[in-house]
């Protein structure tokens, strides 16, 4: 009998301590909720729903989320988790906040309170890109208009909630991709485009602080001719820059960062309460393109995509990498999930080399 009751106690303490130990690890995340806006880096399925979207702006379909859990191709433009869920992951929560599209209308009011994900692969800053390549996307106007909208029908008193929240936006390379890709326009001039690009950017932003936003983590666009299908129009062209990748477009990149800067800078000290953190894509592709060996990142491939690649794209019959961890390029597009780990990590908790102001833990935690 003593032995059996010393036994329980024995048990019974075993589950105390798993108990603590599970309340410590399931810690409330850095911030309420979280928004995401932006493109294919981002999207976790918003595209599924839209009729007219073609396959190649879709990832619904097998190789796409390969190494995802139960190898589910949900929409992610991704061999696993994106840049959406990888952030979402070092703020606390499983992964990125649904899909918007997703979500049946009675969802949305209270599903805003864990968050949205409004982002959609193919589109850009320009309410025009994407449908070139795409024949339909939900453009940034679109996204932030759904966010706007939902923020107004919540119940009043809600302004806390996302005030604290975290808006993150990832968006621009489409513009930059379609601006380079299609130069059919004799009269362009690439500074009024990057302007435009600006401008679009600084009005998105304001809508959203409109609607009571003050939390901003913005990354600009990276160095977008090192994608596998750029760099295999920089060979067409013999456009080449010291990376082997299309000299245009990353021309393009490397312009817009401080642009992107300094028009945040010029917002932060317009609006009060407006806080953001700007990571710097370009020079963290810049890092690891010199070779680089980031911690638990050594990432030997470069410059050819994990599926696909030799022109045609990823799908369940292109050929697939074994070693998924030391590829750069998941398809001629989008990084593998590995390399949108590094770059999550670095967004969450780099001390100042490519994430300024402040980095996006410090953000979060930022008490208005
Ligand atoms: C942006 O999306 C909205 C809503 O779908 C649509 O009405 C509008 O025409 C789109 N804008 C452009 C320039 O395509
Ligand atoms: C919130 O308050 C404003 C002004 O007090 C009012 O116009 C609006 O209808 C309220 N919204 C909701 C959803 O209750
Ligand atoms: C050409 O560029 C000008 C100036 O940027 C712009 O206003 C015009 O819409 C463009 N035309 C086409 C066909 O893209
Ligand atoms: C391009 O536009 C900028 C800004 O409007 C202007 O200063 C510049 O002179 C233009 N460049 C050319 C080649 O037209
Ligand atoms: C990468 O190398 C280039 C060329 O040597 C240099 O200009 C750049 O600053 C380097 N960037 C980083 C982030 O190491
Ligand atoms: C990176 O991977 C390459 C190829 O597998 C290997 O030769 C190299 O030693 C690795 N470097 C580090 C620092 O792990
Ligand atoms: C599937 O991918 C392969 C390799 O990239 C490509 O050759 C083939 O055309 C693709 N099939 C379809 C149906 O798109």
């Amino acid at each position: 009998m003593a032995s059996h009751r010393g036994a329980f106690a024995v048990v019974g303490a075993a589950l105390c301590l798993l108990e603590l130990a599970r309340r410590g690890l399931a810690e409330e995340p850095a911030v309420p909720a979280m928004f995401v806006f932006g493109d294919s880096t981002v999207d976790v399925g918003n595209n599924n729903f839209l009729a007219n979207c073609t396959p190649n702006c879709k990832a619904n379909y097998p190789r796409y989320g390969v190494d995802y859990p139960f190898q589910s191709p949900t929409g992610r433009f991704s061999n696993g988790y994106n840049l959406a869920d990888q952030l979402a992951q070092k703020l606390g929560f499983d992964k990125s906040p649904p899909s918007y599209l997703s979500l049946p209308d009675v969802t949305i009011i209270p599903q805003m309170s864990k968050g949205i994900n409004f982002a959609s692969g193919g589109s850009g800053l320009l309410d025009s890109t994407g449908w070139k390549v795409c024949t339909e996307v939900f453009n940034m106007s679109a996204q932030v208009q759904s966010f706007t909208s939902a923020v107004r029908k919540m119940e009043n008193g809600t302004a806390d909630l996302i005030s604290s929240s975290l808006i993150f936006i990832n968006t621009g390379s489409n513009d930059l991709f379609e601006y380079t890709d299609f130069p059919s326009n004799a009269t362009r001039n690439d500074t009024e485009f990057l302007q435009s690009l600006v401008a679009s950017y600084k009005g998105h932003l304001k809508e959203l602080y409109g609607a009571g936003a003050r939390k901003f983590s913005v990354v600009s666009p990276s160095l977008v001719g090192c994608c596998p299908s750029q760099r295999a129009i920089a060979h067409d062209t013999n456009d080449l820059d010291g990376y082997g990748c299309f000299r245009a477009a990353n021309c393009l990149s490397k312009q817009l960062h401080p642009m992107l800067g300094s028009m945040l800078r010029g917002l932060a000290a317009d609006l009060p309460g407006m806080h953001y953190s700007l990571g710097d894509s370009v020079g963290m592709a810049e890092l690891v393109l010199n070779g680089t060996v980031l911690p638990g990142a050594n990432f030997t491939v470069l410059d050819k995509p994990c599926c696909g690649g030799g022109g045609g794209g990823c799908n369940g019959t292109a050929p697939l990498c074994q070693d998924r961890g030391s590829y750069l390029f998941w398809d001629n597009f989008h990084p593998t999930a590995a390399a949108s780990s590094v770059f999550a990590r670095e967004l969450f908790a780099d001390p100042g080399a490519f994430v300024h102001p402040i980095n996006v833990h410090e953000l979060a935690e930022l008490r208005p």
